[in-house]
């Protein structure tokens, strides 16, 4: 069996010190296989961001080990953690805005720019991940002119413009109307479906849940392995390796 893209063994996570120390994530261990679409569910303030972030590179754990692709986190230099944030993962997060007086080709290009592709073939992608979600006629526009719904699938985007392995999303569908929450999620599971990218996804959305693959329950920074891991797809995937 292929080597998990993401293996968490036992990692922890407190913010703060001293008396205000405070452990948000206490020991959390999962597998993520290439091609999965992951949902990572609990109550507010359980540790799902953090465990995103953690998962993401975006900070370390403090405890436990993190493997990306079988390779130690901690052992991966800064210019390949930068190059793993840059081209296999994309995110799409509610925090990581958009540029509000860039235009919306700038804010989908700028993971490109920060690879050093050239500017002409930047602009091609840019404009075809725009076309994907249906916002090329805004591509000029300043970022702050769109609506929720176009921003947010302007992030995602920004998010697939590198080609990712992975996909991060927390909360991708959290502001936004049913219907073009709905228009999110089947372009989340249209990437995950046709280009075989892997998909953690953050969410309070149950039915947005149980689209995926699995579920990862976070309750109190722990992994409630009650709830955890039962298959719910709607309907059956091929993903070798999801259920024993
Ligand atoms: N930078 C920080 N400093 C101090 N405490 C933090 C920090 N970030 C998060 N926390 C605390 O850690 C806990 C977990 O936070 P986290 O953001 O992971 O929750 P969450 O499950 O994503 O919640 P939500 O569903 O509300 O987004 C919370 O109690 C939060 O207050
Ligand atoms: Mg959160």
């Amino acid at each position: 069996m292929s080597v998990p893209v993401l293996s968490a063994q036992n990692i922890g996570k407190s913010y703060g010190s001293g008396t205000n120390r405070f452990n948000a994530l206490k020991g959390v261990s999962l597998e993520i296989r290439a091609g999965e679409s992951v949902a990572i569910v609990g109550k507010s303030g359980s540790g799902k961001s953090t465990l995103m972030h953690l998962l993401a590179l975006l900070d370390d754990p403090d405890t436990g080990t993190l493997l990306v692709e079988g390779t130690d986190a901690r052992t991966l230099k800064g210019t390949e953690v930068n190059r793993l944030r840059n081209q296999d993962f994309g995110f799409v997060f509610q925090q990581f805005f958009l540029t509000a007086n860039a235009t919306v080709l700038d804010n989908v290009v700028l993971p490109l720019k920060i690879a050093g592709v050239p500017p002409r073939e930047r602009k091609a992608r840019g404009m075809a991940a725009l076309e994907q979600l249906e916002l090329a006629d805004k591509a000029k526009n300043k970022a702050i002119t769109l609506s929720g719904g176009q921003k947010q699938r302007a992030v995602i985007a920004r998010a697939l413009v590198n080609n990712p392995k992975v996909i991060f999303a927390d909360e991708p569908t959290g502001n936004l109307d049913t219907a073009t929450g709905a228009v999110v999620e089947d372009i989340l599971f249209a990437l995950n479906k046709d280009k075989g990218i892997t998909l953690i996804i953050v969410t309070h959305d149950i039915e947005l849940a149980a689209r995926c693959d699995r579920q990862i329950f976070i309750r109190d920074g722990r992994e409630d392995t009650t709830e955890s891991g039962a298959p719910r797809k709607r309907h059956a995937g091929a993903h070798a390796g999801a259920h024993a």
